[in-house]
């Protein structure tokens, strides 16, 4: 079980997140949806210590997460991946290096810094490009990929860290409606088969109903909505988003529903672990 009990942070005079209060069970894919500046990426800054809280508290199970230091601090990040609107990765380093460097918080520093991986942790690297569809690109650099196609390497890195909770904060905002689907299937399918908690900062109204079981909407740092899909009424929603009765719901969407996700690029008869060295 995952806690926030008041937490609250200021930047200056100005409150970002205002004395939010929620739990997340284990396994639970949820939305955060809200307007521009509502709040929603400080949130997930401080879930993952990339912000301290101002005042509050945040838990997970025994620990608490809003307090840790040093390795403890370290070991939570590895615990609580973090994926970006922007991907975040090193455009230069091929993909797999990418992907590898989601283990850097397992080991020792000296190993990290030689660039050593194992044998297991590039067959790890391999399989998790292989789930996300994109191992051919893996001697690739990161940089010549798609946007959709760089989205899904993060995920993989992410996927190294063997988190027990995903954060995304807008994961598909910069992506076109075929990529969105793509990678929020993704982040589904990693919610459903591994059981890892996702949550994820949506600005689209509509990938949040579908792809949710939960969502909370947030205003001026606060929470505003908590429920099911199904309960975020009209009236809900123009509480969220402000702005009254003219709201519609086609305004913050990205028309996602696409039927079938076709692979753009296929596998050119290359081995996955040949790509790797292995
Ligand atoms: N590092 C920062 N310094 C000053 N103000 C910030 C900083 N980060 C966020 N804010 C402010 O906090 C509020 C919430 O921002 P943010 O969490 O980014 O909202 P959202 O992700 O919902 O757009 C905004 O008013 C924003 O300008
Ligand atoms: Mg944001």
């Amino acid at each position: 079980m995952f806690q926030l009990k008041n937490v609250t942070r200021r930047f200056g005079k100005k409150i970002a997140v205002n004395s939010v209060t929620f739990d997340i069970p284990q396994g639970q894919m949820v939305g955060i949806i809200g307007r521009s500046g509502a709040g929603k990426s400080t949130l997930l800054r401080m879930i993952n210590r990339l912000n301290d809280v101002s005042s509050g508290s945040i838990h997970f199970g025994d620990l608490e997460v809003s307090s840790l230091r040093g390795a403890a601090l370290r070991s939570w990040q590895r615990d609580c991946a973090m994926i970006f609107q922007q991907f975040n990765l090193v455009p230069r380093l091929d993909v797999l290096t990418n992907v590898l460097l989601g283990r850097l918080n397992h080991r020792s520093t000296v190993l990290s810094i030689l660039n050593m991986f194992t044998r297991e942790e590039r067959i790890m690297a391999i399989g998790a490009l292989e789930r996300l569809g994109i191992e051919q690109t893996a001697l690739q650099p990161a940089g010549t990929l798609s946007g959709g196609q760089q989205q899904r390497v993060a995920i993989a890195r992410a996927l190294m860290q063997q988190p027990k909770m995903l954060l995304a904060d807008e994961p598909i905002a910069s992506l076109d409606p075929l990529n969105a689907k793509i990678v929020m299937d993704a982040l589904r399918d990693i919610n459903e088969r591994d059981g890892i908690t996702v949550v994820t900062n949506l600005h689209t109204l509509d990938t949040a109903r579908s792809y949710c079981e939960r969502i909370i909407g947030m205003a001026h740092g606060s929470v505003v909505f908590d429920g099911q899909p199904k309960d975020l009424t009209a009236a809900a929603v123009a509480e969220i988003y402000g702005g009254g009765a003219e709201i519609e719901e086609s305004m913050t969407s990205t028309s996602i529903n696409i039927p079938a996700a076709q692979d753009n690029q296929k596998s050119a008869g290359v081995k996955p672990l040949a790509l790797a060295g292995l």
